[in-house]
């Protein structure tokens, strides 16, 4: 398997590499420490951290209406969110994978980025040596006005078209809701309230699509657009995987990775709260499950349970305001 490739945690063989080994299902056994629950603590340290790192999940943007992947609300139409985002789904049915990606736009554009969201854009104009890898797509942080210099989107983003063939380089930004008429949404099935009730509903008729429906690539003219995200299997974006590793391998240490919203499931992001606390990081964990992350908790981690878009700006006031 390619190193780079957006991948489960549980489909490795082996931990037969380090690297591999932060995120195999094995390391997620019950820790001899126990996290620290005080927000002190958490204060006194953020207060003197220079160089801070967020790894942000869909769980930041739940509180703002969205469903996360795994867990309630992680089925469409009865298919797992995660069957569809491979190259595989969107050759077998491109119509389905379409009125799959196009949802999700609609439901993004819809909702509005909550109380976390703006508190770490202020972060990251209150704190130079703040970055955040967001394995997000809804282009919520973007909404906030976290600034982009210090936002590396892991998984792309719902609003960039690319040619689904890779030949071509075509790509394009691109917020039209829906991204062609033929992917409208009835107006039954739009309402974002709990995203659970509408977008699993097997029951509800899709219109049928045939490819001629469907956004084509205005460059070649011969291929269909695809959204812009990373799908199972595919590499991550190059540019974003070296500003993680140039961020990481600077000679400074790093004084904190808060994780926030995210299961830690899916490689290479996973990996990134091992690598950070081998420079140096305290791990601080906000989800709504009191899980460890992944390689178990260590002495002087942090784990605030409950909903980030309360927990979050709590956690940054004394940086923030
Ligand atoms: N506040 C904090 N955490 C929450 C909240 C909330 N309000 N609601 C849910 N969570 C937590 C859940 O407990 C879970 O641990 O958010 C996490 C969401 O996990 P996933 O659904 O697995 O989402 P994520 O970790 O972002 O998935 C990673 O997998 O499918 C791929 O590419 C996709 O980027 C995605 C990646």
């Amino acid at each position: 398997m390619l190193r780079g490739c957006l991948q489960h945690a549980t489909s490795f063989p082996s931990a037969s590499s380090s690297i591999r080994s932060n995120i195999t299902m094995a390391d997620r056994q019950p820790s001899v420490f126990e996290p620290q629950t005080d927000l002190e603590s958490f204060h006194t340290h953020l207060k003197k951290s220079k160089r801070v790192l967020a790894l942000l999940g869909a769980g930041l943007s739940a509180s703002s209406g969205l469903p996360t992947f795994r867990g309630a609300g992680g089925l469409w139409r009865s298919v797992k969110s995660t069957d569809l985002a491979t190259p595989q789904a969107f050759a077998r049915n491109p119509g389905l994978s379409w009125q799959f990606y196009n949802y999700r736009r609609h439901m993004s554009l819809s909702v509005e980025p909550n109380p976390a969201h703006y508190a770490l854009a202020k972060l990251a104009r209150k704190m130079p040596g703040f970055v955040t890898l967001s394995q997000n797509v809804d282009g919520l942080s973007q909404r906030a006005d976290h600034p982009s210099d210090r936002l590396h989107l892991l998984h792309g983003t719902l609003f960039d078209l690319k040619c689904s063939d890779e030949r071509c380089d075509y790509r394009e930004e691109n917020y039209t809701d829906p991204v062609v008429p033929a992917l409208a949404i009835p107006a039954d099935q739009a309402q974002p309230a709990g995203s659970v009730v509408d977008i699993s509903d097997s029951m509800v008729a899709l219109p049928s699509l045939t490819t001629y429906d469907l956004p084509h690539c205005p460059e070649c003219k011969r291929n269909l657009l695809r959204p812009g995200v990373v799908w199972f299997g595919e590499a991550l974006p190059e540019v974003v995987l070296n500003k993680a590793k140039d961020y990481l391998a600077a000679p400074e240490n790093i004084d904190l990775i808060m994780v926030i919203g995210t299961s830690a499931q899916v490689w290479p992001a996973a990996g990134y709260i091992g690598q950070a606390r081998a420079r140096g990081a305290r791990v601080c964990v906000v989800n709504m499950d009191s899980d460890a992350p992944p390689g178990g908790w260590k002495q002087g981690d942090w784990m605030f349970a409950g909903d980030a878009a309360v927990l979050v700006p709590e956690l940054l006031k004394p940086v923030i305001g």
